[in-house]
């Protein structure tokens, strides 16, 4: 159990920094190494440029760099990517509205129980183990059939539109970089998800209160995307997310409009490992709230997760789709541990 209905509410009465309770205190975190940008080599992650894919002319050179920036980083910033700039704004901004609601027409959303749709939080499997500093919305936005519609906000009244039209546009967006990155791998794309029309679709909308203690409390817990491909959107000018970079923090600073794309664990293991799922994790602010959406790809529901049997002998175990996002969603987010236990040994 919790001991908030939402860490806003908790971040908003606090009046000391000693009234935060000790579940979300984590005192490693203070002695772990943080890139500091322009300090480091290699201190940025690629970028990856949408129109280049498809441009004739530049597709091949733009490949070849979207194929390193999978094997190599796991990371990269996605631009000129087509997806409409009112779009993405409309997203924004029902966003923010939505956490500024009241707690109690949030509380309305909450989670039904063992589902994850709604508002409220996921991974917490134990009394124990720590909390992230955050209040998340998660819904299945596609397939239609997986929509919760009665759990989408009606406030502010243009929610359940942005977010209709904004999974639609990445939806076609996250297809179309399969694409690219089947014929990467020397797949077809059916090869990566099944029908890549039919691929399982999911949006955590994040928002991150100001917290008072600084590098000791996480927005998010060290994990890797149980996914295939993530799209995030950084709503605002906010900070945030770090990578795991050789046994560093890295942080990332979005360029204007771009969308940060990560490949999942889903993908490292179809691809035997040839693609890595990188570890990472969200930071607090001490002044200001941060909020983010991160749109996960899948495969179609009744789909396997294995390796692709021409990428040489598997390293990883085979699970149907259900099953793999089950065992995912009981686990509590830590590191790459839920990677490691689909590992073959070897
Ligand atoms: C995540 O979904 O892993 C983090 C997204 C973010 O807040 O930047
Ligand atoms: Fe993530």
């Amino acid at each position: 159990s919790l001991p908030v209905d939402s860490v806003r509410a908790l971040a908003t009465s606090l009046t000391a920094t000693d009234h935060i309770p000790t579940r979300y205190i984590r005192p490693e975190v203070e002695s772990e190494a943080v890139i500091i940008p322009g300090e480091d080599d290699e201190d940025e992650i690629p970028v990856i440029d949408y129109h280049k894919l498809l441009d004739p002319e530049l597709s091949d050179a733009e490949c070849s760099k979207l194929h390193l920036a999978c094997q190599n980083w796991g990371f990269f910033q996605l631009i000129n990517h087509d997806v409409p700039k009112e779009v993405s704004q409309r997203m924004m901004f029902v966003i923010e509205e939505f956490f500024k609601l009241p707690l109690d027409e949030k509380l309305l959303l909450k989670q039904r129980p063992g589902q994850p749709d709604g508002y409220g939080q996921l991974f917490v499997v134990s009394e124990e183990q720590k909390l992230d500093w955050a209040d998340i919305l998660i819904y299945h936005t596609w397939p239609l059939h997986l929509r919760t519609i009665a759990l989408w906000p009606t406030k502010p009244s243009t929610f359940r539109d942005a977010l209709d039209e904004y999974s639609m546009e990445e939806k076609k967006l996250a297809n179309c970089l399969l694409g690219f990155m089947a014929k990467n791998l020397g797949l077809y794309p059916a090869e990566i998800t099944g029908n890549l029309e039919n691929g399982v679709q999911v949006a955590r909308i994040n928002c991150y209160p100001p917290c008072p203690v600084d590098r000791k409390v996480l927005g998010l817990s060290p994990h890797s995307d149980s996914s295939i491909l993530t799209l995030v959107l950084q709503v605002n000018d906010v900070p945030g997310l770090q990578i795991k970079r050789n046994d560093k923090w890295l942080p990332i600073n979005p360029l204007p409009g771009a969308f940060i794309a990560n490949v999942g664990d889903a993908l490292e293991i179809i691809s035997n490992g040839k693609y890595k799922s990188i570890e990472h994790r969200a930071v607090t602010n001490t002044e200001k709230e941060r909020f983010s959406i991160a749109l996960f790809h899948g495969p179609e529901g009744d789909g396997t997760v294995g390796p692709h049997p021409e990428l040489g002998e598997p390293l990883y175990k085979s699970m149907d789709f259900e099953s793999y996002t089950n065992l995912y969603l009981s686990s509590k987010l830590d590191g790459k541990s839920f990677l490691g236990r689909l590992k073959l040994n070897k």
